[in-house]
């Protein structure tokens, strides 16, 4: 197929690719990303320009209740992913791939990276972890699927790392991280995502790779940053982690409304006359005559 005039866009505000993400990065102009996992959440933050949506495996323990990441599979990522597809027509839209889809060779791999993009339209997906995954790196990117990248505190990695902590402390875990960010990004990766590391250790990565780094936990020099949309809703069920910031009370928010609708509802103040749907007038007239024969 050629490349045609319907390629390039309307008039409204430009569709966010990998190379606006690379371009950001070159101007220095923050990159902004949050998570969503269902169409009307993704077509807020799509709406409300955000650079990227990403479908994160962590809808695993925000929206379907599991205690970590670990269990969630690819039918529950892509479903979640077409949902999110449907809302999203200017934000880069990226899949993550769940604990599994991409450990047991390179053919499963890309077997699966290919559903998120061909079946589930994502436009990039992400993976966890550092040179091991320059490999893999390599086959999905002669696959035409650009590639997140994600290291540091990396949540699939939970029973290897011995819980949730802040990673790249010491010398050596520092020098560690530095090569998994340059291994990343000479394998070709548009962006990586840096959780839960120091922002001393998060500078100096950013400084050194040419693809956009995305942090989470990780300070304010990285180019851009992501949170869970859950988390900064409160709607998480748990303390906030240090670095999370709350924008909203959307829990208090449905508590509020649940509660008034139960009151309402036994008070039999809803619905009102003005919420309910009436009869025409002929309608009605002709059943007041039926009764009233009746009476008779
Ligand atoms: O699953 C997720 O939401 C993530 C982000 C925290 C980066 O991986």
């Amino acid at each position: 197929m050629s490349f045609t005039s319907s390629h390039l866009g309307g008039e409204s505000a430009p569709k966010v690719t990998i190379s606006t993400i690379q371009e950001k990065k070159q101007r220095h102009e923050p990159i902004t990303c949050l998570t969503a996992y269902d169409y009307s959440s993704a077509r807020l933050l799509d709406e409300a320009a955000l650079d990227m949506i990403l479908v994160g495996d962590s809808l695993g323990m925000v929206m379907l209740g599991y205690d970590s990441t670990l269990p969630v599979t690819v039918e529950e990522m892509l479903h979640h992913t077409r949902a999110v597809r449907r809302g999203v027509k200017r934000s880069l839209v990226i899949a993550d791939m769940p604990y599994a889809s991409y450990h047991l060779g390179y053919d499963d791999a890309l077997r699966n990276a290919t559903r998120f993009i061909k079946d589930a339209g994502a436009e990039a997906v992400k993976i966890e972890g550092g040179q091991k995954r320059v490999e893999l790196i390599h086959r999905l990117l002669e696959a035409e699927i650009p590639v997140m990248g994600h290291i540091g505190l990396t949540p699939q990695s939970l029973n290897v790392m011995g819980g949730y902590k802040v990673q790249g402390k010491s010398l050596a875990a520092i020098e560690q991280l530095m090569r998994d960010a340059v291994a990343l990004d000479r394998a070709g990766v548009f962006s990586i995502v840096l959780e839960g590391i120091p922002r001393e250790v998060a500078a100096m990565i950013t400084a050194e790779v040419k693809a956009a780094t995305i942090g989470i936990g990780a300070g304010p020099e990285c180019d851009g940053q992501v949170l869970v949309l859950h988390d900064i809703l409160n709607l998480t069920f748990a303390p906030p982690a240090k670095f999370v910031r709350r924008y909203a009370d959307v829990s208090a928010a449905i508590a509020g409304a649940a509660a008034a609708f139960k009151n309402d509802v036994e008070a039999r103040s809803y619905p009102a006359d003005n919420e309910s749907y009436h009869l025409p007038n002929e309608t009605r007239e002709a059943l007041e005559t039926i009764a009233a024969r009746k009476r008779k």
